[in-house]
């Protein structure tokens, strides 16, 4: 008779109590080991599986679950429940990342850092996946894997390389804006909690009357911006490679909550026709001037997983979860995103990584999807398995319906996402630099000298004066300080 109350007992994964579980079973206590020794098998092949694959972008990473809190009506821009009242709550994930290190590397990079959210909506999983940064290295998805390969290890080397990230960014000044806020101070933020994270796309925003408004997402840290120095930066990668898992999971276990505001900007979808800059541009920002920031609600942190494997590892972000109330819009990386995120969790976690519990919508969920590996939510059982069916009486909500959108052009073709009018690449960092403080200024300066030193081999000179040209094109106190900083003689005339 055995004892069910008992549920101490070391057990097989399919039950079976250990009655060993250190020694091997073996021939004599000094012979060989014996085939039949199965449990040493499992813990063997068990343990042989462990691993998957690594995010194959920001792979280091490290999250936190917490509420949305809504602060302010915004109820005439969008009709999403999770906007529905000031004062309603939803449950949300947030996970902060690195981008281009391994899922062991150091959290102190220099580096874009992820700012990944999953709100558990009623209409189903709402997912921003954005960064601390408002723009990006490159405007069209076709460019992401070429410009990840730079940021990875070279083929040959195996080691990261200056002259691979710095030939990109010199080839495709498209990057210059986002190059310009990863190589300040704010490309080494002291952890998670003291920086900001941003939509960075614009996204779409429908009301009840159906229409429809361009809106950008900000999330503004309430315990201030704090960033290392690069010379800090460099020396926490080694002190504590983990500086910034330590420090949330620190704080967090501590009761110290970490919030953020969550702000937004609209545009009209007239005055997106006519605005001096693309709105749907990823390398650029809409000036706060123009589109000021208002007021939405706040998260909190406030809980830490007890499993990180189970609720990080495998927690699968994707911006095509969009739910009612807020869509797309057609910037272009945001279009190539929406297919890229779902197809990599399919590598990744599987087919099925939707039921993984962390990933599950908590409300409900209702479709003709069956079978695959690792299908552990009953499958749908007994029910009817296609559409439509004369058994059951799942149906199609036809008021989920996106209004209808006009495009501004009815011709397909390969554009040049650069041609005439959207070529300005200079501006906006140019802009950035002029703003910031002098000691910040010279961080910048000091920053990309630093990095573009790296830059070597026979196309040394070619990719320096490449890229030089970018910077003095963005402000020329900015391309003269690099220079100097280089060591490369400028006609000082140029900063006439
Ligand atoms: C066309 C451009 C892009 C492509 C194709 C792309 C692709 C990917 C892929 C395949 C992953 C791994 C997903 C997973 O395994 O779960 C990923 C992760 C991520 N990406 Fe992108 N990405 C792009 C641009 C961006 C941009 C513009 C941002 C920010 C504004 C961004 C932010 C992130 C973040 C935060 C993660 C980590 C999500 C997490 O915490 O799990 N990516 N990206």
């Amino acid at each position: 008779m055995k004892d069910l109350d008992n549920h101490n007992k070391l057990t097989t994964a399919s039950g079976t109590p250990y009655a060993q579980n250190e020694d091997s079973k073996s021939v004599g206590s000094r012979g060989p080991l014996l085939l039949e020794d199965f449990i040493l098998h499992e813990k063997m092949a068990h343990f042989n599986r462990e691993r998957i694959p690594e995010r194959v972008v920001h792979a280091k990473g490290s999250a936190a679950f917490g509420t949305f809190t809504v602060t302010h009506d915004i109820t005439k821009y969008t009709k999403a429940k999770i906007f529905l009242e000031v004062g309603k709550k939803t449950d949300m994930l947030l996970r902060f990342s690195t981008v281009g290190g391994e899922k062991g590397s150091a959290d102190t990079e220099r580096d874009p850092r992820g700012f990944a959210l999953k709100f558990y909506t009623e209409d189903g999983n709402w997912d921003l996946v954005g960064n601390n940064t408002p723009v990006f290295f490159v405007k069209d998805p076709k460019k992401f894997g070429d410009f990840i390969h730079t940021q990875k290890r070279d083929p040959y080397t195996n080691m990261k390389s200056a002259t691979m990230m710095w030939d990109f960014w010199s080839l495709n000044p498209e990057s210059l804006h986002q190059v310009a806020i990863l190589m300040s101070d704010r490309g080494t933020p002291y952890g998670y909690r003291h920086m900001h994270g941003f939509s960075s796309h614009t996204f779409s925003f429908i009301n009840s009357a159906n229409e429809r408004f361009y809106v950008k997402f900000h999330f503004l840290t309430k315990q201030g911006i704090k960033n290392f120095t690069d010379a800090e930066a460099v020396a926490m990668k080694s002190q504590d490679p983990d500086f910034a898992q330590r420090d949330l999971l620190d704080n967090i276990d501590a009761g110290n909550f970490p919030r953020w505001d969550m702000k937004i900007q609209v545009m009209t979808e007239a005055e997106s026709r006519t605005y001096h800059i693309n709105p749907f541009d990823l390398t650029k920002v809409w000036p706060h001037a123009d589109y000021p920031l208002m007021e939405v609600g706040t998260i909190e942190l406030n809980r830490n997983p007890d499993n990180y494997f189970q609720d990080v590892e495998q927690a699968a972000f994707a911006p095509a979860h969009v739910v009612d109330g807020i869509g797309f819009s057609p910037d272009k990386m945001l279009q190539g995103r929406i297919l890229s995120y779902p197809d990599a969790q399919r590598y990744r976690l599987g087919a099925n990584y939707e039921q993984i519990p962390v990933n599950r919508c908590p409300y409900f969920t209702n479709n003709y999807q069956r079978d695959g590996q690792m299908r552990v939510d009953g499958n749908g059982g007994k029910n009817p398995n296609y559409f439509p069916n004369s058994f059951d009486n799942i149906t199609v909500d036809a008021s989920y319906k996106e209004p209808a959108q006009e495009l501004e052009s009815n011709v397909a073709g390969w554009y040049d996402r650069n041609a005439e009018g959207e070529n300005d690449h200079y501006t906006q960092p140019g802009n950035l630099f002029r703003l910031l403080v002098p000691e910040q200024q010279q961080h910048l300066i000091s920053n990309i000298v630093g990095a573009m030193s790296g830059i070597d081999g026979p196309k040394r000179m070619e990719i320096i004066n490449r890229q030089l040209c970018h910077w003095f094109r963005a402000d020329p106190r900015l391309g003269m300080g690099i220079a100097q900083g280089l060591g490369i003689q400028i006609d000082p005339n140029m900063l006439q």
